[in-house]
């Protein structure tokens, strides 16, 4: 009698655990406690293994309907494609690519997102208007930039982005002993050259188990110098020194 419901139970209890999905540890909602000595051991071999954190990197970006985005070095559109939902048919997500043969192969691909404007740029510029952008995106891409070139390409996005705009990096969390290999950004390197061109980290994150870290950069005309502390006796007439006698 009681068996039915037994077994009912126990394989739906199967089912979530093999189904679940895995957590995402060390994501700026979770605690950094350090659980077991393996948390930050890359998990698998792809060349992206962020791309498993996307819904995460999506819920960071909040992107919104109207949106323009400029996903530099956009590859094959894959990151395009998954802003193209948020910003909807009213925003614009500029897929740029200084290979032609890309840009041709991602022209056919989103024939039916109008959204989604791949275009051929040079290697030192987006060629976008000044003020156009809502957000910058790279994604393994920031590395290719040219070689001392990477301070001018962020001082030609501060004026591209709009001053609520953003700017964020997807990179290899190289130099490090965390990844292997030149294809990527010493995170203190990012950070110094991102302060040189006028932005402010407001989010640096190791994405846990990727070896990738994800930087989020704002304009730095956003933090408006701090005010003077005016001091406590300010205002009150500073007391004269008696005079001395018999000098
Ligand atoms: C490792 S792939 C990353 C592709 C894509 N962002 C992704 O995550 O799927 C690097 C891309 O950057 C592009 N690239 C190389 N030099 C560039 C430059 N100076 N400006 C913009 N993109 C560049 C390459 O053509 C290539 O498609």
């Amino acid at each position: 009698m009681y068996q039915v419901p037994r077994l009912l139970i126990l394989s739906i209890l199967i089912a979530s655990l093999t189904f679940a999905q895995p957590r995402t540890l060390g994501e700026s909602h979770l605690s950094t406690r350090i659980s077991d000595l393996k948390q930050h051991h890359r998990q698998g071999g792809s060349s992206y293994p962020y791309r498993a954190k996307s819904d995460y990197v999506l819920k960071e970006l909040d992107l919104q309907a109207g949106d323009v985005v400029v996903d530099v070095g956009t590859g094959d559109g894959w990151w395009a494609e998954k802003f193209a939902k948020p910003v909807g048919k009213s925003g614009v997500v500029h897929a740029a690519e200084v290979v032609e043969k890309k840009v041709d192969q991602m022209k056919k691909r989103f024939a039916k997102t109008p959204q989604i404007k791949p275009y051929l740029i040079k290697p030192d510029s987006t060629g976008l208007p000044e003020n156009s952008c809502d957000l910058a995106f790279f994604s393994q891409s920031y590395h290719h930039l040219n070689k001392n070139g990477h301070v001018d390409y962020l001082k030609h996005l501060h004026k591209v982005v709009k001053p609520t705009g953003r700017v964020v990096i997807i990179e290899k969390y190289t130099e490090t002993g965390l990844g292997e290999g030149t294809h990527g950004t010493r995170l203190s390197r990012l950070v110094r050259q991102a302060e040189e061109a006028a932005w402010v980290p407001v989010r640096l994150e190791l994405m846990t188990g990727t070896y990738h870290y994800i930087a989020i950069l704002a304009q730095q005309e956003l933090f408006p110098p701090e005010q003077k502390k005016k001091k406590k006796n300010s205002g009150k007439p500073k007391p004269t020194p008696a005079p001395l006698e018999n000098p």
